[in-house]
C-alpha cells in the first residue's frame, strides 16, 4: 500500500459504525467537529457552529472549561488508574461526598458509573436486590412508562418506551409493564412549563398494582422530564401522586435524571425543581460536563444499610464496572462541580427561565407548529409530520439549521434544545431567529 493509499484508508469513513445516526446520509454530508469553546463547536469547513444543545445534554459548562481541562491534565500525570474493586483512591470518597450533599433527602450513598445506560441497569439491579435483601424476594417486576427513555443495554430498553428503540432487539427482559404516557397534546397544547392536566395519568399505577399484585412490583422507573422521546413534561401533581402510590405499595421510586441533573432545570435535580425525592436517582452525561464518561447513581441510606449485612469480609453488592470511580472521571466530575459553584451555573436556569420561555412561544404562530413546551433550559418544538415521510420535516430543520451555524436536536418531529448553562441572552435570540427563519420557510 502506498503512502498516499494508507493516507486515504485513514481518512476514510467506511470503517466507523455511528451510533443513533443516518449513517449512509452522514457519510455522503459529513459533519465534522474539530474544536469547540464556550458556546461554540469549530467546524472542519472553519465555520462556528453554536452548540445548541449542550453536545448531547451534557456540556452544561460549555466546552473547554480550564478548572476541567487542568483537573485532567493533572490527574493524568498523578494517578492514571486505580483498580475499583478492594482498592479507592480518595477523589472517589470526595466526589461522592460533595454529591451527596448535594442531592436532596436521604439519597446520601453514591455508586459510580460511565454512563447513563449503566446507571440505569444499576439501579434497576440495586432495586430488585434490595427487596431481595430485605426478605421480599417475590418483588422483582420493574415498571416503566411509554416514551420513557432509560439508554440503551437490555433493562433500560425493556423498562423504556420508544417503540423505534425496542423493535429490532427482541422479546426483552420479561416481568416489565408500562405507564401511559403524558403528552398530552389535546389538553396541554402550548403550556408554558408544566402543563395543568393530567395528574390524574399517575393513577396508571393503581390499575398495574391490581393486575399484577403490589408484591410483586420492585420499582417504577420515570424520568422526571423525558427528553429524548420530545421533551415530555410532567403534569402538575403527577409526580407526586406516583411518590404516593409507591409509598402506599412498598415500590422503590426510580427518577432517571440523566438529563435534568447538574443544573438543567434551573435547580441542581429535577427532584428539587418538582421537590418530589425518589428513593433512587440515576445521573451522568453533566456529572463530568460531558469530558468525560461517568455517572452516578444516588441511593437512600436505607437500600444501602439494607445490604450491608452478613460477614464483613464478603462482598455486598455483585455489581460495579472496570471504570467505575476512576481517577481520571473522578478529576474530571471535581473539576466540573467547581466550575458549576464558581459561575452559579446550577441555578443559572432560573435566571434566564422565563427569557427562554418567551422566546420557545414566540414561534408559536408559525407553519407546522403543533406544540411548543418549556422547562428551565429546556425547550421542545413540536412539528407536524410529513404525512408518509415521519421525522423528515424535523431532519430537515436540523439540517438547515446546521448550515445556518446553530446545532439543535430533534426527536422524531420535535426538535429539542438545551443549551450549554453558560448561554447569553444574545446566544438565545440567535438560536430562535434561526429556528423562525427555518420555520417560515421548511416544508
Ligand atoms: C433519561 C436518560 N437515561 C439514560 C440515558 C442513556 O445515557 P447514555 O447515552 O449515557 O448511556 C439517556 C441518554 O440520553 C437519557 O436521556
Amino acid at each position: 500500500m502506498s503512502a498516499l493509499e494508507a493516507n486515504q484508508k485513514a481518512n476514510d469513513l467506511e470503517a466507523y459504525w455511528m451510533p443513533f445516526t443516518a449513517n449512509r446520509q452522514f457519510k455522503a454530508n459529513p459533519r465534522m467537529v474539530v474544536g469547540a469553546d464556550g458556546m461554540f463547536f469549530k467546524l472542519s469547513d472553519g465555520r462556528d457552529l453554536m452548540d445548541g444543545i449542550a453536545g448531547l445534554w451534557c456540556c452544561n459548562a460549555g466546552h473547554n472549561r480550564p478548572r476541567i481541562v487542568e483537573a485532567i491534565q493533572k490527574q493524568a500525570a498523578e494517578l492514571d488508574y486505580a483498580p475499583a474493586f478492594q482498592m479507592g483512591h480518595p477523589k472517589q470518597f470526595e466526589l461522592a461526598s460533595r454529591l451527596a450533599r448535594m442531592m436532596p433527602g436521604d439519597l446520601n450513598k453514591v455508586f459510580f458509573t460511565n454512563s447513563g445506560s449503566e446507571s440505569v441497569e444499576t439501579a434497576l439491579k440495586m432495586a430488585i436486590a434490595y427487596h431481595r435483601a430485605r426478605g421480599e424476594g417475590h418483588r422483582t417486576r420493574l415498571i416503566g412508562r411509554e416514551k420513557g427513555y432509560h439508554g440503551v443495554n437490555f433493562g433500560g430498553m425493556s423498562v423504556g418506551g420508544m417503540p423505534a428503540n425496542r423493535k429490532m432487539f427482541g422479546s426483552l427482559v420479561n416481568g416489565v409493564d408500562h405507564l401511559r404516557h403524558t403528552h398530552g397534546l389535546e389538553e396541554n397544547r402550548f403550556s408554558r412549563g408544566q402543563p395543568a392536566h393530567g395528574a390524574w395519568l399517575a393513577d396508571d399505577l393503581e390499575r398495574l398494582c391490581d393486575l399484577h399484585d403490589p408484591s410483586t412490583i420492585a420499582a417504577v422507573i420515570v424520568e422526571p422530564l423525558a427528553g429524548s422521546a420530545g421533551v415530555i413534561l410532567p403534569p402538575k401533581g403527577y409526580l407526586e401522586r406516583l411518590r404516593e402510590i409507591c409509598d402506599k405499595h412498598g415500590i422503590l421510586l426510580i427518577f432517571d435524571e440523566v438529563i435534568t441533573a447538574y443544573g438543567r432545570l434551573g435547580t441542581p435535580f429535577a427532584a428539587n425543581y418538582f421537590d418530589v425525592i425518589p428513593d433512587i436517582t440515576t445521573t451522568a452525561k453533566a456529572l463530568a460536563n460531558g469530558v468525560i464518561p461517568m455517572g452516578a447513581v444516588f441511593v437512600q441510606d436505607k437500600i444501602y444499610d439494607a445490604f450491608m449485612q452478613g460477614p464483613e469480609n464478603m462482598v455486598e453488592f455483585f455489581h460495579g464496572y472496570t471504570f467505575s470511580g476512576n481517577p481520571m472521571a473522578c478529576a474530571a466530575a471535581l473539576g466540573t462541580l467547581d466550575t458549576y459553584e464558581e459561575d452559579g451555573l446550577l441555578t443559572r436556569g432560573s435566571e434566564l427561565a422565563s427569557y427562554w420561555e418567551d422566546a420557545v412561544h414566540s414561534l408559536k404562530d408559525l407553519p407546522n407548529v403543533i406544540d411548543l413546551r418549556n422547562m428551565g433550559l429546556i425547550a421542545g418544538i413540536e412539528l407536524e409530520g410529513i404525512p408518509g415521510a415521519p421525522t423528515k420535516r424535523a431532519f430537515d430543520a436540523f439540517l438547515q439549521a446546521y448550515d445556518k451555524g446553530l446545532l439543535i436536536r430533534t426527536t422524531g418531529d420535535t426538535i429539542a434544545l438545551s443549551p450549554p448553562l453558560i448561554i447569553e441572552k444574545s446566544h438565545i435570540d440567535f438560536a430562535f431567529d434561526t429556528i423562525r427563519d427555518i420555520l417560515k420557510t421548511l416544508d
